[in-house]
């Protein structure tokens, strides 16, 4: 086989949680262009379909789009159930959904700061970002068990592996007890993940399954000037990434190219996390 061939996907089937959202997307499209079938399961019904659909026009692919709530365990059954009438089998599993708790430009540090931050908050964030994978784990991993094969890949994050430097949130003119902070509740969960990948990579390796976890640095998006010249002085390579810089180590994690990749973690950050 050729080395280009090991990326190929024709046929599988990749369910992508969160998949309506802006990495979701980025996910459908590198496994749509390599022929395989992306399924975007997200809680936003038309953003799913609208997204799926943009993509199978893009690709010329198949594509659904999915209604589905991580955090019930009924619900990811029957988007199993679904996926599995539609297309036979499940190849491809991404726990990418989670809840990105930002901090707000009034935030004045009363609900973002550890001693404040709200336990209804940090349950709705654990629910979605890591109990959400435990449970599409759960279900659609069994089923990749059953059929001795599969490939999941767990969404991090560079704060899943380092803390978040709470200086780039800095507010002049506000005490030290009120500067807002990026709350606990996202480091929390993007470490987990790891924790969750390593189990699962040795849990299920006797049955062909292999589990890895990619941490991505921030993405630039509509983030304020003064915000960015702050992180970016954080980053070796002095700027945030695209959206589409990650669609290269995705296609790599969950084809045949990293055939012999199993319980790791790949940070892609422009060097953030050597510093
Ligand atoms: N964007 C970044 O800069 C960045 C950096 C590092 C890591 N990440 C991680 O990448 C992943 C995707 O990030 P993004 O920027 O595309 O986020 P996003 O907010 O654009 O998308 C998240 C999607 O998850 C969906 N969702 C929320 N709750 C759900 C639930 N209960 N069930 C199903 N779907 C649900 C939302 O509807 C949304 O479409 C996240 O895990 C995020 O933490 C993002």
């Amino acid at each position: 086989m050729k080395t280009v061939e090991q990326f190929h996907l024709e046929g599988r089937v990749a369910i992508i949680t969160g998949g309506a959202g802006m990495l979701g997307v980025m996910h459908a499209e590198a496994i749509a262009e390599v022929g395989g079938y992306p399924v975007l399961a997200d809680i936003d019904e038309t953003s799913a379909i609208r997204e799926a659909k943009k993509v199978a026009d893009k690709y010329g692919a198949v594509c659904l789009g999915i209604k589905t709530d991580i955090t019930n365990k009924d619900e990811i059954q029957a988007l199993c159930d679904v996926v599995l009438q539609k297309f036979g089998r499940v190849d491809i599993l991404i726990n990418n959904a989670a809840n990105d708790p930002k901090v707000k430009a009034n935030d004045d540090g009363t609900w973002s700061r550890f001693e404040n931050f709200p336990l209804e908050l940090w349950n709705q964030d654990i629910s979605v970002g890591l109990t959400g994978a435990f449970l599409c784990s759960q279900v659609i991993g069994a089923e990749m068990a059953n059929r001795n094969g599969g490939v999941i890949l767990n969404i991090s994050s560079d704060l899943g592996v380092i803390a978040p430097d709470q200086r780039i949130y800095f507010k002049q003119g506000l005490p030290a007890e009120k500067q807002p902070v990026k709350p606990v509740s996202y480091s929390v969960v993007k470490s987990a993940l790891i924790g969750l990948t390593k189990y699962l990579a040795t849990y299920w390796a006797d049955k062909n399954i292999r589990v890895n976890a990619l941490c991505p640095g921030g993405v630039q998006s509509d983030q304020p000037d003064e915000f960015l010249e702050k992180v970016v002085f954080r980053i070796p390579m002095e700027r945030m990434a695209q959206k589409d810089e990650y669609k290269g180590a995705v296609l790599f994690l969950v084809s045949d190219a990293s055939s012999y990749m199993t319980g790791a973690t790949l940070i892609i950050d422009g060097g953030r996390t050597c510093w």
